[in-house]
Protein backbone atom coordinates (compact mmCIF):
# COMPACT_ATOMS: atom_id res chain seq x y z
CA UNK A 1 0.00 0.00 0.00
CA UNK A 2 1.45 3.28 -0.91
CA UNK A 3 -0.10 6.38 1.44
CA UNK A 4 0.31 10.02 1.63
CA UNK A 5 -0.13 12.00 4.38
CA UNK A 6 0.08 15.81 4.35
CA UNK A 7 0.72 17.31 7.56
CA UNK A 8 2.94 14.42 8.91
CA UNK A 9 5.93 16.83 10.59
CA UNK A 10 3.71 16.26 14.03
CA UNK A 11 0.51 15.92 15.90
CA UNK A 12 -2.19 13.69 13.93
CA UNK A 13 -0.39 13.66 10.76
CA UNK A 14 2.95 12.16 12.13
CA UNK A 15 1.30 9.58 14.49
CA UNK A 16 -0.87 8.75 10.96
CA UNK A 17 1.97 8.52 9.04
CA UNK A 18 3.77 6.20 11.89
CA UNK A 19 0.81 4.10 11.92
CA UNK A 20 0.89 3.01 8.20
CA UNK A 21 4.71 2.42 8.24
CA UNK A 22 3.82 -0.22 11.43
CA UNK A 23 1.62 -1.97 8.48
CA UNK A 24 4.56 -2.12 6.56
CA UNK A 25 2.98 0.55 3.76
CA UNK A 26 5.09 2.99 1.34
CA UNK A 27 4.97 6.21 2.97
CA UNK A 28 4.97 9.72 1.82
CA UNK A 29 5.55 12.43 4.31
CA UNK A 30 4.13 15.65 2.68
CA UNK A 31 5.73 18.60 5.00
CA UNK A 32 6.65 21.90 4.77
CA UNK A 33 10.42 21.44 6.39
CA UNK A 34 11.89 18.35 4.30
CA UNK A 35 15.15 18.52 6.51
CA UNK A 36 13.49 19.78 9.71
CA UNK A 37 14.75 17.63 12.71
CA UNK A 38 11.36 16.18 13.58
CA UNK A 39 10.73 14.81 9.91
CA UNK A 40 14.23 13.46 9.67
CA UNK A 41 13.58 12.11 12.96
CA UNK A 42 10.44 10.50 11.50
CA UNK A 43 11.97 9.46 8.03
CA UNK A 44 14.47 7.40 10.36
CA UNK A 45 11.36 5.15 12.23
CA UNK A 46 9.60 4.69 8.54
CA UNK A 47 11.42 2.17 6.44
CA UNK A 48 11.36 3.55 2.84
CA UNK A 49 9.47 6.48 4.23
CA UNK A 50 9.94 9.42 1.49
CA UNK A 51 9.69 13.77 2.31
CA UNK A 52 7.68 15.18 -0.34
CA UNK A 53 8.08 18.98 0.26
CA UNK A 54 5.05 21.14 -0.08
CA UNK A 55 3.52 24.07 1.56
CA UNK A 56 -0.29 24.18 1.07
CA UNK A 57 -0.37 28.22 0.89
CA UNK A 58 1.43 27.94 -2.45
CA UNK A 59 -1.06 26.58 -5.04
CA UNK A 60 1.80 26.31 -7.62
CA UNK A 61 3.27 23.50 -5.10
CA UNK A 62 -0.36 22.24 -4.27
CA UNK A 63 -0.81 21.63 -7.84
CA UNK A 64 1.83 19.21 -8.30
CA UNK A 65 1.88 17.08 -4.88
CA UNK A 66 0.44 14.06 -6.20
CA UNK A 67 2.62 14.23 -9.18
CA UNK A 68 5.41 14.30 -7.21
CA UNK A 69 3.82 12.02 -4.27
CA UNK A 70 3.25 9.22 -7.16
CA UNK A 71 7.24 9.40 -8.42
CA UNK A 72 8.52 9.11 -4.79
CA UNK A 73 6.41 6.31 -4.26
CA UNK A 74 5.85 4.60 -7.28
CA UNK A 75 2.40 4.99 -7.14
CA UNK A 76 -0.21 6.28 -4.55
CA UNK A 77 -2.73 3.96 -2.78
CA UNK A 78 -4.00 6.36 -0.04
CA UNK A 79 -4.35 9.64 0.84
CA UNK A 80 -4.81 11.50 3.93
CA UNK A 81 -5.31 14.77 3.87
CA UNK A 82 -4.22 15.97 7.48
CA UNK A 83 -2.48 19.14 7.50
CA UNK A 84 -4.34 22.09 8.84
CA UNK A 85 -4.38 25.56 10.84
CA UNK A 86 -6.61 27.02 13.26
CA UNK A 87 -6.88 31.18 14.65
CA UNK A 88 -8.95 31.04 17.57
CA UNK A 89 -10.13 34.51 17.31
CA UNK A 90 -13.58 36.13 17.70
CA UNK A 91 -15.41 36.78 14.54
CA UNK A 92 -15.82 39.94 15.08
CA UNK A 93 -12.03 40.34 14.89
CA UNK A 94 -12.06 38.16 11.86
CA UNK A 95 -10.00 39.88 9.01
CA UNK A 96 -10.15 38.80 5.12
CA UNK A 97 -6.60 37.27 5.31
CA UNK A 98 -6.96 35.26 8.59
CA UNK A 99 -9.99 34.07 6.48
CA UNK A 100 -8.97 33.61 3.30
CA UNK A 101 -5.35 31.11 4.78
CA UNK A 102 -7.64 29.35 6.90
CA UNK A 103 -10.02 28.58 4.22
CA UNK A 104 -6.64 27.79 1.95
CA UNK A 105 -5.67 25.70 4.10
CA UNK A 106 -8.12 23.54 5.44
CA UNK A 107 -10.40 23.52 1.96
CA UNK A 108 -9.27 24.60 -1.05
CA UNK A 109 -5.93 22.96 -0.63
CA UNK A 110 -7.07 19.55 0.58
CA UNK A 111 -9.47 20.12 -2.13
CA UNK A 112 -7.50 20.10 -5.11
CA UNK A 113 -4.87 17.70 -3.48
CA UNK A 114 -7.88 15.23 -3.04
CA UNK A 115 -9.57 15.63 -6.61
CA UNK A 116 -6.08 15.11 -8.14
CA UNK A 117 -5.02 11.88 -6.08
CA UNK A 118 -8.70 10.72 -7.19
CA UNK A 119 -7.96 11.07 -10.82
CA UNK A 120 -4.79 9.38 -10.63
CA UNK A 121 -6.72 6.18 -8.40
CA UNK A 122 -9.13 6.58 -10.95
CA UNK A 123 -7.11 5.07 -13.89
CA UNK A 124 -5.47 3.16 -11.64
CA UNK A 125 -7.83 0.68 -10.07
CA UNK A 126 -9.61 2.78 -6.96
CA UNK A 127 -8.11 3.89 -3.83
CA UNK A 128 -9.11 5.68 -0.25
CA UNK A 129 -8.98 9.08 0.39
CA UNK A 130 -9.57 10.24 3.99
CA UNK A 131 -9.78 14.07 4.77
CA UNK A 132 -9.39 15.35 8.57
CA UNK A 133 -12.11 17.39 9.16
CA UNK A 134 -13.42 18.15 12.84
CA UNK A 135 -16.41 18.24 15.12
CA UNK A 136 -16.30 22.21 14.60
CA UNK A 137 -17.31 21.55 11.11
CA UNK A 138 -19.99 20.30 12.49
CA UNK A 139 -21.48 22.43 15.28
CA UNK A 140 -19.44 25.48 15.82
CA UNK A 141 -18.32 26.70 19.18
CA UNK A 142 -16.92 30.22 20.10
CA UNK A 143 -13.15 31.92 18.92
CA UNK A 144 -13.30 29.59 15.65
CA UNK A 145 -15.91 30.41 12.94
CA UNK A 146 -13.51 30.66 10.69
CA UNK A 147 -12.11 26.81 11.23
CA UNK A 148 -15.39 25.87 11.50
CA UNK A 149 -16.46 26.84 7.83
CA UNK A 150 -13.64 25.68 6.36
CA UNK A 151 -13.73 22.23 8.10
CA UNK A 152 -17.81 22.30 7.17
CA UNK A 153 -16.64 22.89 3.66
CA UNK A 154 -14.17 19.77 3.92
CA UNK A 155 -17.00 17.13 4.85
CA UNK A 156 -19.05 19.04 2.05
CA UNK A 157 -16.70 18.56 -0.92
CA UNK A 158 -15.58 14.15 0.89
CA UNK A 159 -19.06 13.73 0.31
CA UNK A 160 -19.05 15.40 -3.29
CA UNK A 161 -15.86 13.30 -4.27
CA UNK A 162 -16.97 10.24 -2.88
CA UNK A 163 -20.05 10.93 -5.09
CA UNK A 164 -18.71 11.68 -8.13
CA UNK A 165 -15.33 8.89 -7.89
CA UNK A 166 -17.04 5.96 -5.81
CA UNK A 167 -18.21 4.42 -9.05
CA UNK A 168 -14.34 4.03 -10.23
CA UNK A 169 -13.24 2.39 -6.72
CA UNK A 170 -12.41 5.45 -4.98
CA UNK A 171 -13.50 6.00 -1.14
CA UNK A 172 -13.88 9.12 -0.30
CA UNK A 173 -14.40 9.66 3.85
CA UNK A 174 -13.53 12.08 6.69
CA UNK A 175 -12.89 11.60 10.32
CA UNK A 176 -14.01 14.73 13.06
CA UNK A 177 -11.85 14.68 15.77
CA UNK A 178 -12.92 16.11 18.72
CA UNK A 179 -10.11 17.70 20.92
CA UNK A 180 -6.75 15.63 20.43
CA UNK A 181 -3.88 17.05 22.65
CA UNK A 182 -1.10 18.29 19.71
CA UNK A 183 0.10 21.84 19.54
CA UNK A 184 -2.71 22.87 18.11
CA UNK A 185 -4.61 23.63 21.18
CA UNK A 186 -2.16 24.72 23.19
CA UNK A 187 -2.21 28.48 21.33
CA UNK A 188 -3.19 31.57 22.87
CA UNK A 189 -7.13 31.97 23.04
CA UNK A 190 -8.38 35.65 23.33
CA UNK A 191 -10.57 35.96 25.93
CA UNK A 192 -14.36 35.39 25.45
CA UNK A 193 -16.16 38.80 26.51
CA UNK A 194 -16.02 39.41 29.97
CA UNK A 195 -14.15 36.32 31.06
CA UNK A 196 -11.09 36.07 32.78
CA UNK A 197 -7.77 35.24 31.70
CA UNK A 198 -7.33 31.68 31.43
CA UNK A 199 -3.73 30.20 31.46
CA UNK A 200 -3.17 27.22 28.51
CA UNK A 201 -2.95 24.31 31.63
CA UNK A 202 -6.79 26.02 32.74
CA UNK A 203 -7.87 25.90 28.87
CA UNK A 204 -6.88 22.42 28.80
CA UNK A 205 -9.04 21.27 32.24
CA UNK A 206 -11.78 22.55 30.96
CA UNK A 207 -11.82 21.34 27.52
CA UNK A 208 -11.25 17.79 29.11
CA UNK A 209 -14.87 18.10 31.07
CA UNK A 210 -16.25 18.96 27.61
CA UNK A 211 -15.96 15.38 26.65
CA UNK A 212 -18.13 12.38 27.58
CA UNK A 213 -15.15 10.66 27.93
CA UNK A 214 -13.66 12.96 30.90
CA UNK A 215 -10.65 13.33 28.41
CA UNK A 216 -8.84 14.57 25.86
CA UNK A 217 -7.95 12.28 22.48
CA UNK A 218 -4.62 10.91 21.59
CA UNK A 219 -3.30 11.54 18.16
CA UNK A 220 -2.88 7.52 17.92
CA UNK A 221 -6.78 7.79 18.50
CA UNK A 222 -7.41 9.49 15.35
CA UNK A 223 -5.26 7.42 13.37
CA UNK A 224 -7.14 4.45 14.46
CA UNK A 225 -10.08 5.77 12.70
CA UNK A 226 -7.77 6.78 9.63
CA UNK A 227 -7.02 3.29 9.30
CA UNK A 228 -10.50 2.04 9.71
CA UNK A 229 -11.51 4.28 7.22
CA UNK A 230 -9.12 2.90 5.27
CA UNK A 231 -10.01 -0.67 5.76
CA UNK A 232 -13.71 -0.65 5.49
CA UNK A 233 -14.53 -1.65 2.09
CA UNK A 234 -17.94 -1.05 1.93
CA UNK A 235 -17.89 2.58 3.78
CA UNK A 236 -17.54 5.73 1.25
CA UNK A 237 -18.78 9.15 1.66
CA UNK A 238 -19.30 9.02 5.70
CA UNK A 239 -18.00 11.33 8.58
CA UNK A 240 -16.80 9.38 11.31
CA UNK A 241 -16.83 11.16 14.63
CA UNK A 242 -14.22 10.38 17.10
CA UNK A 243 -15.13 13.10 19.70
CA UNK A 244 -14.66 11.52 22.60
CA UNK A 245 -18.72 12.06 23.07
CA UNK A 246 -18.07 16.07 22.56
CA UNK A 247 -20.84 16.32 20.21
CA UNK A 248 -22.90 14.31 22.50
N1 LIG B 1 -5.88 18.88 17.66
C1 LIG B 1 -7.21 18.92 17.61
O1 LIG B 1 -7.89 19.10 18.64
C2 LIG B 1 -7.93 18.73 16.30
C3 LIG B 1 -9.31 18.53 16.36
C4 LIG B 1 -10.02 18.35 15.17
C5 LIG B 1 -9.34 18.36 13.98
N2 LIG B 1 -8.01 18.57 13.94
C6 LIG B 1 -7.36 18.60 12.63
O2 LIG B 1 -6.36 17.62 12.59
C7 LIG B 1 -5.34 18.02 11.66
C8 LIG B 1 -3.99 17.92 12.35
O3 LIG B 1 -4.03 18.77 13.49
P1 LIG B 1 -2.98 18.65 14.69
O4 LIG B 1 -3.75 18.75 15.93
O5 LIG B 1 -2.05 17.52 14.46
O6 LIG B 1 -2.24 20.06 14.49
P2 LIG B 1 -0.71 20.49 14.60
O7 LIG B 1 -0.01 19.70 15.63
O8 LIG B 1 -0.77 21.99 14.73
O9 LIG B 1 -0.11 20.09 13.17
C9 LIG B 1 -0.54 20.76 12.02
C10 LIG B 1 0.16 20.14 10.83
O10 LIG B 1 -0.28 20.83 9.64
C11 LIG B 1 0.88 21.28 8.95
N3 LIG B 1 0.63 22.51 8.21
C12 LIG B 1 0.03 23.63 8.67
N4 LIG B 1 0.02 24.57 7.71
C13 LIG B 1 0.64 24.03 6.63
C14 LIG B 1 0.96 24.51 5.33
N5 LIG B 1 0.66 25.77 4.94
N6 LIG B 1 1.58 23.70 4.47
C15 LIG B 1 1.93 22.43 4.85
N7 LIG B 1 1.65 21.91 6.06
C16 LIG B 1 1.02 22.72 6.95
C17 LIG B 1 1.92 21.51 10.04
O11 LIG B 1 3.21 21.58 9.47
P3 LIG B 1 4.42 22.40 10.19
O12 LIG B 1 5.02 21.47 11.20
O13 LIG B 1 5.34 22.72 9.06
O14 LIG B 1 3.82 23.62 10.82
C18 LIG B 1 1.67 20.28 10.90
O15 LIG B 1 2.26 19.14 10.35
C19 LIG B 1 -5.71 19.44 11.22
O16 LIG B 1 -6.37 19.39 9.98
C20 LIG B 1 -6.66 19.89 12.30
O17 LIG B 1 -7.55 20.88 11.84
C21 LIG B 1 -7.28 18.75 15.08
Amino acid sequence: MKVLVTGASRGIGRAIALAFGARGAGVALAVREPSGPAVLELLASIPGARAVPVDLSDSAQTQTLIERAREALGGLDVLVNCAGIVHYEALADLSPESLLQQLTANFVAPTFIARDAALHMQAHGGGAIVNVASTLGVRPAPLTAAYAASKAALISMTRSLALEFGAAGVRVNAVAPGIIDTDMIRAERPNTAGAAALSVEEQLAGLRKLHVLGRLGTAEEIAQSVLYLVDAQFVTGTVLIADGGLLL
